[in-house]
């Protein structure tokens, strides 16, 4: 079921972003290192997507949406970019579990974050960035994927 092109591309990006966690074993931080810097750095680049380019726009037509959701979005954007640099730093440091405990915590904001993303934010992006607006982020996006 197609749910307008935004919704549909940032909800697959959120699903391949979580295969990528759910390989990643912790009990094995050397190993897990590599996995680990792939799902930070797809992580990352959703999120610059999401607060360089998508939030913007729908905020451009929409400006209620700056204060309310978006603003949301960004205290939690904060939050889970803190909990996975910690992580990360753990992974550096050859300590899994303690890797672990930080994405635990990362992901107390990001499973909720994701589906109020997914259930209200884009379905609401793809209504106020209707067509032509639309497509343009989404070439905005792809075009600095390949970057
Ligand atoms: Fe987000
Ligand atoms: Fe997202």
């Amino acid at each position: 079921m197609s749910d307008g092109v935004i919704a549909d591309f940032f909800k697959n990006d959120h699903d391949e972003i979580d295969a990528l966690l759910a390989a990643v074993d912790f009990n094995r931080p050397k190993e897990a290192l590599p996995l680990f810097s792939e799902f930070d750095r797809r992580l990352e680049r959703h999120i610059v997507w999401e607060e360089e380019i998508l939030f913007p726009a729908a905020a451009r037509l929409a400006p209620p949406l700056a204060h309310g959701p978006i603003a949301v979005m960004l205290e939690e954007h904060a939050l889970i970019r803190k909990e996975k640099r910690d992580a990360l730093e753990r992974l550096h440091a050859g300590d899994g579990p303690g890797a672990k405990r930080c994405v635990a915590a990362m992901l107390e904001v990001l499973g909720g974050h994701n589906m109020k993303e997914e259930r209200i934010l884009y379905p609401t992006c793809d209504r106020v960035l209707a067509g032509a607006d639309a497509a343009r982020v989404m070439d905005v996006v792809r075009e600095k994927s390949r970057g």
